[in-house]
């Protein structure tokens, strides 16, 4: 039975969510696992670039009467789908039916005259909609969210819900990209591609990262991938004759010096001509070098990177992982919101654990199940055909991409229990001897002292935890069998429910809750007797050291 009074309290929309929300009785289903298509990456890549390139960003008024303004646009052909959002102004993403349409309304539009300022002319697919004459337009605009809920939000949608899987699914699907904001992720990409081909006709702007991994929140960056493959194996076809043709180039004496100089005049490039790009970094020093800036319509921070393949194909595998079992991106949002709660990840670089470090642990513990929820890395290998076979720079990247060819686990556990098991098991991890692989699925010994070693699944010679430090990797631990402790306190469950104390999932998102002092108070007991016991042990062993030294002797 649904906590009605609850619900009563909460603000009228939240309500109505809710209650739209409701699954009819009996029924188990979450909602996820038919909304996901299980197309391949790649075809997904490429119908979601053929939409963007058909789709027009426009900085609309403030008020504005969508059917004129629909009626407006169409005089340049049928408009597939839209929708308004707002970002310091209201914005509109206008899909066509055809390409030509988007060319049609180019034509038509004018570079702007300044009284102070000069326009550098540039013809882009982000636009401005001005009214002809100042007469103020009835506004009847719904405008798409593009932002997470609140906390406060949040936290009374736990609250409501039935369980700890109901609260982990209501995270996802609060949290998660929605349509529109996907949209507007490859859009922003598309029109970064327009800007990049003037240097290089034929280069691809591809998303990767959590924009496309399955496992992106709302708000997070936008991780951009240049590819330039096609500029580089473009004629690969075979003429006749005696005679073959190559491009007089430039050289330089490496791929990474090539890579930073294509990154800095693209840099130059965004940020003198790129309408909307604002706080353009060049950071060619990094192991990865990239160009850092944010889009101001879109309000995405973007990373742009070229010659990083391997992360895009670390992105397939992760939407492969994401896309298997509906369990996987549930537990996976819940990992990352707790640990965002509780600081353990920052926007800002540092020796924090990344977003994509859990993914990886949370992939390898469902590895870890019995029977196993996902397959290893290997297993996807060995399923892969002729096609799927993939070199990167000598790294070995083949697996499986048809999702359909992969089988369905037997393992029917809830992710209440799952989450629950996340803590135990890392709470307890062997952090200091063993380290982290998805490939093998298995713990391996540490090949050197880092603090948290997670094998990079396709360089496997490199750790993508390398930069946690060991007081980052000792508050996780301890905030992980903190929390595993909080789960198991049943009783506090339902009864705190109606004592409108938060519970379950909303109790460990919390970064004091009164039980804990009970844990800790238990732990430092815990501890004391540890102490106790390993003083002992070490007194015993020294002894049976000595005693041996000095028979020995
Ligand atoms: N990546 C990698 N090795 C690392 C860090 C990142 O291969 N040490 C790749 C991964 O494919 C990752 C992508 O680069 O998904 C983008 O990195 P990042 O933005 O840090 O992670 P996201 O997965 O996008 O997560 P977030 O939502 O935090 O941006
Ligand atoms: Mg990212």
């Amino acid at each position: 039975q649904r906590p009605i009074l609850r619900l009563l309290s909460c603000p009228g929309t939240v309500a109505e969510d809710l209650r739209r929300d409701e699954q009819p009785s009996g029924s188990v289903e979450t909602g996820f696992e038919d909304k996901i298509p299980r197309k391949r990456f790649s075809e997904m890549q490429n119908e979601r670039r053929e939409q963007a390139q058909r789709t027009v960003l426009i900085r609309c008024p403030e008020k504005i009467s969508e059917k004129k303004f629909l009626k407006y646009l169409s005089q340049h052909g049928p408009i597939n789908n839209h929708f308004f959002y707002e970002s310091f102004g209201l914005y509109a993403v206008v899909e066509f039916c055809r390409k030509e349409s988007v060319g049609s309304l180019q034509n038509g539009t004018r570079t702007p005259s300044m009284a102070m300022e000069t326009a550098i002319p540039f013809r882009s697919r982000f636009l401005s909609l001005k009214l002809k004459n100042q007469t103020s337009e009835q506004s009847c605009i719904q405008s798409s969210d593009q932002l997470p809920p609140s906390n406060r939000k949040l936290f009374e949608i736990l609250c409501y819900a039935e369980s700890i899987d109901d609260q982990l699914n209501t995270l996802l699907k609060e949290f998660q990209l929605t349509e529109e904001n996907t949209k507007l992720r490859y859009l922003t990409c598309s029109l970064i591609e327009d800007i990049a081909a003037a240097y290089f006709p034929d280069c691809v702007v591809r998303p990767f990262g959590s924009s496309v991994n399955t496992f992106g929140k709302l708000g997070c960056d936008l991780d951009m991938f240049l590819d330039l493959d096609e500029t580089r194996n473009l004629s690969t076809h075979k003429t006749s004759g005696n005679f073959l043709t190559e491009f007089q180039v430039k050289n330089v004496p490496s791929e990474r010096i090539a890579t930073q100089k294509i990154l800095s005049v693209i840099g130059e490039c965004l940020d003198h001509f790129g309408p909307g790009c604002v706080g353009v970094q060049k950071i060619l020093n990094a192991r990865c070098p990239l160009v850092r800036f944010s889009h101001q319509a879109s309000g995405f921070q973007c990373d742009l990177t070229t010659n990083n393949r391997i992360a895009l194909t670390s992105s397939e595998l992760l939407y492969i992982y994401g896309t298997l079992d509906s369990r996987v991106r549930a537990l996976v949002f819940g990992i990352r919101c707790w640990a965002r709660a509780h600081s353990l990840t920052s926007s800002i670089p540092g020796a924090w654990i990344t977003n994509f470090s859990l993914t990886m642990m949370v992939i390898f513990f469902l590895q870890r199940r019995s029977p196993p929820i996902l397959p290893t890395l290997d297993s996807l290998k060995t399923l892969a055909d002729a096609e799927d076979k993939c070199i990167i720079e000598g790294n070995n990247c083949t697996f499986v991409r048809d999702l359909n060819r992969i089988k369905p686990s037997g393992n029917t556990e809830t992710l209440e229990l799952l989450l629950k098991e996340f803590f135990e098991y890392f709470g307890n991890f062997a952090f200091n001897k063993n380290s982290i692989n998805i490939r093998q699925g298995r713990e391996q010994n540490k090949p050197d002292s880092s603090p948290l070693y997670i094998q990079n699944p396709f360089e496997t010679s490199l750790n993508i935890s390398k930069n946690v430090s060991q007081s980052q990797l000792q508050k996780f631990v301890d905030l992980a069998q903190e929390s595993a402790w909080v789960l198991q306190q049943k009783d506090t469950d339902r009864l705190s429910v109606s004592n409108n104390q938060p519970w379950g999932l909303a109790a460990i998102l919390l970064p004091t809750v009164p039980n804990r002092r009970s844990f800790t108070k238990k732990k430092r007991k815990r501890s004391a007797n540890e102490s106790v016991r390993n003083l002992l042990e070490s007194l015993k062993s020294n002894r049976t050291a000595n005693f041996t030294e000095t028979n020995e002797k």
